[in-house]
């Protein structure tokens, strides 16, 4: 855990998890790992602002790092809950066991959980969006409700003479930050390189609340000037905080489609049948121009299968009729898929069967069931192994389905 200035009177003790030391929400993989920050306000009085995850032995690394930052620990007053999810509240428990005369700060609808997950005794003040905290020293601490993002009792917290905003999960990444990492020191390559991770965190965690993402920048933005975004993981923005804004709302719109200029193919063969089809399918939609992403099942995890289907306007399915139905991986990947709102994408089925082809009408029905609204062209399915004239009907697909992205994108960039 190491603590580092942010701006005036404000620092950020963070926790790095160290790359693949275990899956994100018990689900995703962190090759790059993953930080949890945690903020601490100094005026007259002190706030903690989020918590860092539990495991890492909190207690000393925090009485460590308060001293660094000349905080003694019976000098912080105030712990603001901006989200109840373990990762930023579970450390609560082994602070409280070291101090024990704190207010909290936070949604009223945390209160519940902050007794049944963490023993709470402690004095809650619940706020609501307008509510402040007086600090003293100018630092004032205004609260905003940024409702399901992630979970429904999640706010913002705005120190109003600083203008950093602690935004907890939105505006977040994957991918560890070194201790005085800022991204006003860092070059547009070095910002580029966590984009991967930041989509990857988008889809995987935030995705399925897109709609409430909007409305949360929406309320954010106009709290003006925000100087520093200080979220709950990832890079913390100084100076440059449109960027993470403008790729949280590309992301957000992403889930409606269109995407990027991008398809992702998503394929399952038992024998190499569809997978005859599969490098045919790639170059017929590179020669149209667009970027192709490929994931066999169940080899790809789910997680980056979501990230590029979140990038991407269309998407292929090819695979095997398995026992009437598709193969079983690709019904998972698009149950996942559905639920987490990759929504009205451009679509495409092609695969093998033995005497009786299932595969489009359970791929059907899931797009039906999970309103997905994702189009699809006719499909092509072919007994064993894929004849020429197979290849051929589907290579031209392939070439449809590019051009309906392309022209997809064009109307609605001419719209906007
Ligand atoms: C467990 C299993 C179940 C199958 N169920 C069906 C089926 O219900 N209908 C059908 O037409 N073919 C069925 N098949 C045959 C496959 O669809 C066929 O072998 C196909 O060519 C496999 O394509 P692949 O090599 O791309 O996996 C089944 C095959 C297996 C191994
Ligand atoms: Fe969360
Ligand atoms: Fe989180």
């Amino acid at each position: 855990m190491n603590t580092t200035k942010v701006c005036d009177n404000t620092y950020r003790f963070s926790v790095n998890a160290e790359p693949n030391s275990l899956l994100f929400e018990s689900l995703w993989p962190i090759p790059e790992g993953v930080s949890m920050n945690s903020y601490i306000v100094k005026g007259d009085k002190t706030a903690i602002i989020d918590g860092v995850c539990g495991w890492d032995g909190v207690p000393e690394s925090l009485l460590d790092q308060l001293k660094k930052a000349e905080i003694a620990l019976e000098d912080i007053d105030y712990v603001v809950i901006n989200h109840m999810e373990p990762d930023h509240s579970e450390w609560l428990k082994d602070f409280a066991a070291m101090r024990s005369d704190f207010k909290i700060y936070t949604h009223q609808k945390s209160k519940i959980l902050l007794e049944r997950l963490l023993d709470v005794t402690q004095e809650i003040h619940a706020v609501k969006t307008g509510d402040t905290l007086d600090l003293g020293q100018g630092h004032v601490l205004s609260f905003v409700e940024i409702p399901n993002v992630h979970w429904p009792e999640t706010i913002a917290t705005f120190d109003t003479k600083t203008k950093t905003l602690f935004s907890c999960d939105a505006f977040g990444s994957f991918k560890s930050v070194p201790d005085d990492l800022f991204t006003d020191s860092m070059s547009s390559d070095e910002i580029a390189d966590y984009e991967n991770e930041t989509l990857r965190y988008y889809a995987n965690i935030i995705g399925a609340f897109s709609a409430p993402v909007k409305s949360a920048v929406k309320k954010l933005v106009p709290l003006g000037d925000i100087s520093t975004i200080a979220p709950g993981h990832g890079l913390i923005w100084r100076e440059n905080t449109d960027h993470i804004v403008d790729l949280y709302s590309k992301y957000a719109a992403y889930s409606n489609g269109p995407a990027e200029k991008a398809v992702t193919i998503i394929w399952a063969s038992m024998y190499g049948n569809t997978g005859k089809a599969v490098p045919e399918a790639v170059k017929a939609l590179e020669e149209e121009g667009v970027q192709v992403f490929v994931h066999k099942v169940p080899e790809s995890h789910i997680s980056y299968i979501i990230r590029d289907v979140w990038q991407s306007s269309g998407v292929i399915i090819a695979g095997p009729t398995y026992e009437y139905k598709l193969f079983p991986g690709l019904v998972s990947a698009l149950d996942e898929l559905g639920k987490k709102k990759a929504k009205n994408r451009k679509a495409f089925h092609f695969g093998s069967y033995g005497w009786k082809s299932g595969s489009q009408a359970e791929i059907d029905e899931i797009n039906e069931r999970l309103k997905m609204k994702w189009e699809f062209l006719e499909p092509v399915t072919f007994i064993g192994s894929p004849s020429e004239d197979d290849i051929s009907v589907i290579r031209s697909r392939c070439a449809e389905l590019a051009h309906s992205v392309i022209d997809w994108i064009a109307e609605t960039e001419q719209a906007s």
